[in-house]
């Protein structure tokens, strides 16, 4: 079972309007909401690929109703975190015409004891899981050593910890010797700037930094050139043969769900060039699959079973 905490939700609003004229009064068409945030989507392709998981995250009390049923709804366990600061809002405005403008806001910063009650909810649910994931970004303010502490808690109760942060939180986390990280390609470069890495040569060179930091394998992900793994002496390159066109929004969640999967069990990290070829090949076909649907936190099983032959992998010399 896989425990995915996200630590800074949004309630992910959806206006649609015929179009935007800015400086103008809107009169909206349709409003949905929807429970939105990097673990939950992680946990909701979980859902979707028939694998247990359980998401935890901290959530307004006045929220908590609507993120409850809405995960429900979608079948997505989860263990919300009642916490007196309101969740962020994340307002999408859809055009007629398909554009998109986001308001995204940045959260609240929430007191330590509702730290200390979502570091218990994943204490009390480690017997039963066998890897960590966190995912996205913090409240302002945020003590960066909360990931530390998450993944020192993690591991302490045997589980393994994949972690998709970057900036402080993921720079911090790293002499954790964190089992697996997945930042996409900008946010491992950001990461290694703010560690004072210089210039980034290249994805696999920003991967195999990560790794000399301290993590124990680094997978970063790049859009469209699919991505670049580097553990011990193991560098892979993972695409499929052609870019698909949808909404890219989520697909990297979609890998850590992923990546998460294949680490569920009693395993540790995959040895050797073959046995990480076969996870590369399930994290492009995941994620590739999430670019298929509308919303993120969603993947077609079918659509897996498609992609999955014919993801190519190389071999890359470091
Ligand atoms: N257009 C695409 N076609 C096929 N695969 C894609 C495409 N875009 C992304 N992917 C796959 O999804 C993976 C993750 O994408 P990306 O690097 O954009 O993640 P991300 O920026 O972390 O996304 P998010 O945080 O929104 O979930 C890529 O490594 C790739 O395998
Ligand atoms: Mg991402």
């Amino acid at each position: 079972m896989i425990v995915t905490f996200t630590p800074n939700p949004a309630l992910d609003i959806t206006y649609a309007v015929p179009f935007v004229a800015l400086g103008e009064t809107h009169r909206v068409a349709s409003v949905s909401e929807r429970a939105g945030g990097k673990g939950l989507n992680v946990a909701a392709v979980l859902t979707s690929m028939g694998c247990r998981s359980v998401a935890v995250a901290p959530v307004g009390e006045m929220d908590l109703d609507l993120f409850a049923s809405d995960l429900g709804a979608r079948r997505v366990p989860h263990r919300l975190v009642p916490s007196p600061c309101p969740t962020r809002r994340s307002v999408a405005v859809v055009e007629a015409s398909g554009r998109v403008t986001l308001l995204n806001e940045p959260g609240i910063g929430q007191s330590q004891r509702v730290w200390d009650r979502v570091a218990d909810e994943i204490e009390a649910l480690a017997p039963e899981a066998s890897t960590l994931t966190v995912s996205g970004s913090f409240p302002p303010g945020t003590a960066p050593d909360l990931v530390r502490r998450v993944t020192r808690l993690a591991h302490e109760a045997g589980l393994r910890v994949v972690l998709d942060v970057s900036g402080a939180p993921l720079s911090r986390a790293l002499a954790m010797r964190p089992d697996l990280v997945k930042p996409n390609r900008v946010e491992a470069a950001q990461t290694l700037t703010g560690l004072g890495r210089g210039e980034v040569p290249s994805v696999p060179g920003a991967a195999r930094a990560l790794v000399a930091a301290g993590a124990r394998a680094a997978i970063i992900s790049d859009g469209t050139n699919g991505l670049v793994l580097v553990h011990d002496d193991v560098a892979l390159r993972a695409h499929l043969p052609r870019p698909l066109s949808g909404n890219p929004t989520g697909a990297g969640d979609a890998l850590t769900a992923s990546l998460a999967a294949d680490l569920d069990g009693d395993g540790d990290l995959p040895e050797g060039p073959e046995a990480w070829a076969s996870v590369l090949r399930r994290g492009v076909a995941w994620s590739a699959a999430a670019v298929l649907q509308p919303v993120a936190g969603a993947v077609d099983p079918a659509d897996v079973s498609r992609l999955l032959p014919t993801v190519e992998i190389e071999e890359i010399r470091l």
